[in-house]
């Protein structure tokens, strides 16, 4: 049993013990917690659809139609029909053959490139990949190249001396979760043809923020370079779950291969028909994703106003530099006290030296909750120093 408390011990003596915090959702942009209310720059519900009427409205609808939960895999069980028309949405939206529908996007990676990629293919994966391609590229049992992020340099330099019997794959995020750069998929793109690899790009980030909410892929006009695009259901459509799009060949291959979709419980009739309400507001209309565009611009200006640092890309991640796990805590917390939830990331998440304040702007926020919290960030950040 010590070996449990030497680690949780080693965790607080570092900063970096975690602990759940529980908050009751009381809109797309706001928590509750003993009886006060707090404003949420920490959640990845880009467009406000969580709380959106059509959405909730499919899921109440779904549950009395079809109950609560699966009741077991796809494959064993059989397949929900609104699985058929959501996965058939998903494929025209992303201007794809077809399309297939996880239960997470950690699920979608993990199994995905477990299932392309063995013993004799090689990985290139950016250094700011996301925990659940690294882990992926880890179960595949293909060796793997780490490629200082977004060096097009190095990455080709990479290619050309690392050997190969077999496949060889690029993965990157599209949009860098905890940095909120955009991946350069023009040049990669570009690279893999010269190379003759396979790019799969996560876009659980971009799904509903880039080009005009299709992705990275639409972002570029490169939808039909890139072969394997996956995107979550879980962050900007509000409800949960993840998907692959690409050609059929690639997602009858996914179904028959890949593990976390062949052995798991499918997900429930509500989730599915949440996903798909969530899906057609964003495929019918720009203006959630030009809001959130427009809350993310606005909030940049803001905080520059300032004089904080952030950076400059068109999405809705902003993080905030501050160095240590102790700094990122003591300031995340000044900021809870004053009504604010932004998250501390600190290592593993990020390098040591790293830490952060992540704050995540959705459609959902209204401009002078965002004016009112840059001011109450750049104060924090500033009584810190002076601390
Ligand atoms: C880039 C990236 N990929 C995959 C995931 C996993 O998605 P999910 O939360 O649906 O498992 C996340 C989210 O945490 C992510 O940020």
């Amino acid at each position: 049993m010590n070996f449990f408390n030497e680690y949780i011990d080693a965790m607080k003596s570092q900063c970096l013990y975690r602990q759940n915090q529980v908050y009751e959702p009381i809109s797309a942009s706001h928590v509750a917690d003993g009886g006060r209310e707090y404003l949420m720059l920490a959640s990845n519900n880009y467009l406000g659809l969580t709380h959106h009427d059509k959405v909730k409205a499919a899921a109440i609808d779904a549950i009395e139609r079809y109950g609560t939960g699966a009741g077991g895999a796809r494959l064993t069980t059989g397949t929900h029909p609104l699985y058929e028309e959501l996965e058939k949405d998903i494929a025209l939206f992303k201007g794809t053959e077809a399309a297939v529908a996880f239960n997470t996007g950690y699920m979608a990676n993990i199994g995905t490139i477990s299932a392309i990629m063995g013993k004799d293919d090689v990985i290139f994966s950016d250094a700011l990949n996301h925990a659940s391609i690294i882990d992926g590229c880890r179960l595949s049992g293909a060796t793997r190249v780490i490629f200082p992020h977004s060096d097009m340099d190095k990455l080709k330099e990479l290619l050309e001396t690392t050997p190969c019997r077999g496949k060889r794959m690029i993965v990157v995020d599209g949009v860098f979760s905890m940095d909120g750069d955009i991946a350069p998929l023009d040049k990669i793109v570009e690279i893999a043809k010269e190379y003759q690899t396979l790019v799969m790009v996560d876009d659980a980030h971009a799904t509903g923020v880039l080009g005009h909410g299709r992705g990275t892929a639409a972002h570029f006009g490169l939808e039909d370079e890139v072969t394997i695009q996956m995107g979550t259901l879980s962050k900007a459509l509000g409800a949960e779950g993840a998907y692959v799009a690409g050609k059929k060949e690639l997602i009858d291959f996914l179904i028959n291969k890949a593990r976390s979709y062949i052995f798991s419980t499918a997900l429930s009739p509500a989730t599915i028909a949440a996903a798909h309400a969530a899906l057609k507001e964003v495929m019918h209309s720009p203006v959630l994703v030009d809001q959130l565009a427009a809350n993310g611009r606005f909030m940049r200006a803001e905080l520059t106003k300032y004089g904080v640092q952030v950076n400059q890309a068109e999405t809705p991640i902003i993080p905030i530099i501050v160095g240590s796990a102790e700094r990122a805590t003591a300031i995340a917390k000044r900021l809870s006290e004053q009504g604010i939830i932004l998250s501390a990331i600190r290592p593993p998440t990020v390098p040591v030296g790293e830490s952060r304040l992540r704050l995540t702007v959705s459609a959902a926020h209204s401009q002078a909750d965002l004016a009112m919290s840059a001011k109450k960030i750049a104060k924090a950040l500033q009584d810190e120093e002076m601390d």
